[in-house]
Formats: structure tokens, C-alpha cells, sequence
């Protein structure tokens, strides 16, 4: 069984370093107390001798931070820095010192135009000064930076951590610092490294997202050995940012992995470091994007109808319920949606409906969507309504009037000629569909259903419903309604949308 994954969060200093305007103490004690709530156990405060609010910062986070949590501050491989670090974090109950330099072979040649055995040597020697002055349990983490780039020379850097883990640090870091190549290519390193380094030491990775693949390099760097994940919230980081750390809990969590973190924190989280952060997320971000739960093919919307209550989904990762979403899977209609979404629509919105009369309204949906675009839902109800119960057709319903005990007479048109007619019967459907008949319009009722309507949910003055289902002489079936404060009336005009449907059909 692997181990569980170690989550170092870097919004707070690598994140933080990226942004149009950094966080000021007040905000990055907001963020960190975030981070405590989706129980985060390894926080990168900051890199004090950036500027006097990191380093103060980064002092305030160490006062606050709970005992259980690592509080880490930056430093170069230098003194200076080193010194301010510590002197940063020293209030936090687990401080650790995190120092770095370049090992790839053009950073050491063109950024820090130094020899490799210059290069170990200082890190040795600024791992060996931070335990000189934190004394043997110092949590050390040595960064080789750019280590993404160490193909051609991986034995030296392999070397120099075996250096510097003799010298005390505890934690190897392997940075993606730019995302160049081929994730298997960084992978393959990482594994190297795990197999030559003493079990006891954590491996970490820090991964760039240069070319989009932060997060797949971070959750495979977990399966070839790196236990410390570093990640940031909303991905937030340097150019591209760094790996997302929702997108990493989550895939390892649906991998099977036991993530010891609150996911059910996640979507707030993000919704609040975006507006912190000034930088949306964007409408297909992965799991928090607005779209991300989104369907509006007709075959992914059915799938996902058909599944909605399950904790595995037809056409989604998650359920939004596992990262805290609230919003349910959203349905948006278009051109390309289908009848199972409208369905789900109208009746998520309250109407009676049935998913026969969806069937009949969806292409005249599309038809609308075709023009329009996406659909709001208020088009779509307006849609329903005179489609259900105001069927435009041939037919036309004037007036019923009742003139003695089962006899009415009826008024209506039918393709613009008028027609008055008697009609007998047990009550006005009966009588309505008998003077029908007379004219030659016959239908058969096969259901009938009368419901009152409480919350006037289908419109001012509208009490009664009436629900039918017709069948055509060619011996097709329809469902109509029809909806009036009168019940008789209602009867009567469910009949005529019913004749319009059928007449439509024909
Ligand atoms: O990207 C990087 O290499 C870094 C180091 C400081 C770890 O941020
Ligand atoms: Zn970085």
C-alpha cells in the first residue's frame, strides 16, 4: 500500500510571487487559514528576505500556525537569506528551511555561471549552515532547481543529494521549474531518484505548468515514489502557474489513494482565491471551471440524467457533492440537446410534464436554439407553456356553454370557418368530443385526469388542470392538457390542444 500523500502547499510564496499585486499579511493569514481548513499539514509561508511584508508574514503565519502543521520559509543557498528564514519561522512549532539552487547543466553554465562542483559544494554547505543552527531534528528541504532539465547529467545531481541529505536535509524536492518535454521523461527521473536515495528521506515534487500537464506529472510523480506533493491552490504560480492542487487531490482520491484532506472544501476554496487572487477560473477549469459539470449533447445530457443520483456519473469525474459543489450537473440547451434534458428542466422547475410531451417539444426547442443559441431556462418554460397548453393549430376554441343537464353547445373554428354545434353528453368532454364528431373530427379518450392546482405554479387564474390522452383515428396517442379557473373549460381546451397535436402529426 503506497504511503499517503504529504500536501505542501506553495500558494502562499511561489503563488503569491506570481501575482499582479502580492497578498498583503492580512490576506495570505486569510489564505493560510483556508489551507488549515482543508487540512493542509505543510505550508510554504513565504521567502523572508524578498521583502520585509514576506518576512513579516511569514513570522505571523509561524505564530498562528497549529502544531501539527509544517510552516516552511524560502531561502537561497546563501547566508543572508538562510539567516532570515530562520529567524521568520523560528516561532512555528514544525519550522522547516527550504534552500535551492540550479542544477541543471545550462542553468549552472548561463544563470549562475558556475562550475557543478562549485554548485554542490554550496548546497552542501547551506544545507550544513541551516543545521548548524537548527540542530540535529532540523527539517531541511533541498530543492535542486530546474531539475526537470537534469538528463544528461542525473548522476551528478543524484550525488549531490546524497551530499546533502549526509549534510541534514530531509526532504529531497524535484522541481518541473519549466515544463519542457514529455511528462514521462520528468517521471522517469523522479523514479530514478527514489531508487537511489535512502528510504527515509521524503521525496517531493514541485511541478510547473508550462504545457498543461502539472497535474498528470504531479499524481504520476506520486506512483514512481515522491510522497511531498507541492502544489498550489487554483494553480496559481509563475507564468503558467504551478499544479493545481484540486485537480491532484481529486484524481488521486478517484484513484483509489487515501487523501487526508477536507475535499469537500475545495469548490469554496477556489472560489474565494479567485476573487482574492483577481484571476478567474476559467469556464472549463477542470472540476471548479463554471462548465465543468456541463452538458449540452443530447446523448451526454440522457447519460447523465440517467445517473445524476449516483455517486459515479455517466459523463463526470466526481460528484460535485465531493468537492463541495452545490450546483448539480448542469444542463444547458442547444441546438444539440435532447429530449431527456428538457424534461429534466421543466420538471426541475415544477411543471407537470412527461417524457412524451418532451419528445413532442424538443425539436421546436432546437429549432429556437438553432437561432438563439444556449436557451435560458425562462425561454424554455415560455416554450412549454404554449406548446402544452396553447397548442397553435387548425383548431380553435371559441366558447362551451352549458344549456341544460349534459347538453352544451360549442363554439370553435377550424381552419378559420366557424362552427356552432349541440353536443350531448355525460359531462363537457363528453358532449365537446360528441359535437366534434358530428363535423367529422373524431378522437378517442383513452385517460382523462382533473387535478387542482395549489400554488398556481401554471399562472394567474388558473385552478384546475385537466390532463388527457387522446387517440387519433390513425391510432396514434397524445397527451394534452389544458389549464383554466373553469374545470369544464379546462377540460375543453385540453381537448383542442390535443386536436392541434394530432393535426400537426398527421
Ligand atoms: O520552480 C522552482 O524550481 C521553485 C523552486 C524554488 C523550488 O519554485
Ligand atoms: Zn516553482
Amino acid at each position: 500500500m503506497e504511503k499517503q500523500p504529504f500536501f505542501y502547499d506553495i500558494t502562499l510564496r511561489d503563488g503569491n510571487q506570481s501575482l499582479k499585486r502580492p497578498w498583503n499579511i492580512n490576506e495570505k493569514e486569510y489564505i493560510f487559514n483556508l489551507l488549515m481548513n482543508l487540512k493542509i499539514p505543510a505550508v510554504e509561508a513565504g521567502f523572508p528576505a524578498s521583502s520585509e511584508m514576506d518576512f513579516d508574514t511569514c513570522r505571523r503565519l509561524a505564530e498562528i500556525s497549529p502544531e501539527n502543521v509544517t510552516i516552511s520559509a524560502l531561502a537561497r543557498t546563501v547566508e543572508n537569506d538562510i539567516i532570515k528564514a530562520i529567524e521568520a519561522i523560528q516561532p512555528a512549532k514544525k519550522p522547516r528551511i527550504h534552500t535551492f539552487i540550479a542544477m541543471s547543466p545550462f542553468n549552472m553554465k548561463y544563470v549562475l555561471n558556475k562550475r557543478p562542483d562549485e554548485v554542490q559544494k554550496i548546497a552542501i554547505e547551506a544545507v550544513e549552515f541551516v543545521k548548524s543552527k537548527l540542530g540535529k531534528h532540523a527539517d531541511i528541504e533541498f530543492s535542486a532547481e530546474h531539475f526537470g532539465d537534469c538528463f544528461e547529467n542525473i548522476d551528478f545531481v543524484i550525488d549531490s543529494f546524497k551530499k546533502v541529505i549526509k549534510a541534514g536535509a530531509t526532504t529531497i524536492n524535484l522541481p518541473n521549474t519549466v515544463e519542457r518535454t514529455r511528462m514521462k521523461d520528468f517521471t522517469d527521473l523522479v523514479e530514478k531518484v527514489y531508487n537511489a536515495l535512502p528510504k527515509d528521506i521524503s521525496i517531493s515534487v514541485h511541478c510547473h505548468n508550462d504545457l498543461g500537464m502539472a497535474t498528470a506529472a504531479t499524481v504520476e510523480s506520486y506512483f514512481s515514489g515522491a510522497v511531498q506533493l507541492e502544489c498550489a491552490l487554483n494553480g496559481l504560480g509563475e507564468r503558467a502557474g504551478n499544479t493545481n492542487f484540486y485537480e491532484v487531490a481529486v484524481a488521486l482520491h478517484n484513484s483509489g489513494v487515501d487523501v487526508p484532506i477536507d475535499l469537500s472544501k475545495i469548490y469554496e476554496t477556489a472560489l474565494i482565491v479567485s476573487d482574492m487572487s483577481q484571476i478567474s477560473i476559467y469556464e472549463k477549469a477542470p472540476i471548479i471551471g463554471p462548465e465543468a459539470l456541463a452538458h449540452r449533447s443530447g446523448i451526454h445530457q440522457d447519460g447523465a440524467v440517467k445517473t445524476k443520483d449516483m455517486e459515479k456519473g455517466a459523463y463526470r469525474a466526481i460528484h460535485p457533492s465531493l468537492i463541495g459543489r452545490k450546483d448539480d450537473e448542469k444542463l444547458g440547451i442547444t441546438s444539440q440537446s435532447g429530449k431527456t434534458a428538457i424534461y429534466e428542466i421543466i420538471t426541475r422547475a415544477g411543471y407537470p410534464f412527461t417524457l412524451q410531451e418532451a419528445e413532442r417539444i424538443t425539436p421546436i426547442i432546437k429549432e429556437a436554439a438553432e437561432k438563439a443559441g444556449e436557451l435560458p431556462t425562462c425561454t424554455i418554460i415560455d416554450i412549454y407553456f404554449k406548446e402544452i397548453f396553447n397548442v397553435k393549430g387548425a383548431f380553435h376554441f371559441e366558447k362551451l356553454e352549458k344549456i341544460k343537464e349534459n347538453d352544451y353547445i360549442l363554439d370553435f373554428t377550424h381552419n378559420n370557418e366557424s362552427f356552432e354545434t349541440e353536443g350531448k353528453g355525460n359531462g363537457p368532454i363528453d358532449a365537446c368530443l360528441n359535437a366534434l364528431k358530428t363535423f367529422g373530427f373524431e378522437q378517442k379518450l383513452i385517460h382523462y385526469e382533473q387535478k387542482a392546482i395549489d400554488d398556481d405554479i401554471l399562472g394567474a387564474g388558473a385552478t384546475a388542470m385537466t390532463v388527457i390522452k387522446l387517440e387519433a383515428p390513425n391510432g396514434k396517442t397524445v397527451i394534452a392538457r389544458g389549464r383554466d379557473e373553469n374545470t369544464a373549460e379546462a377540460n375543453v381546451k385540453a381537448i383542442f390542444n390535443g386536436l392541434n397535436i394530432i393535426s400537426k402529426m398527421n
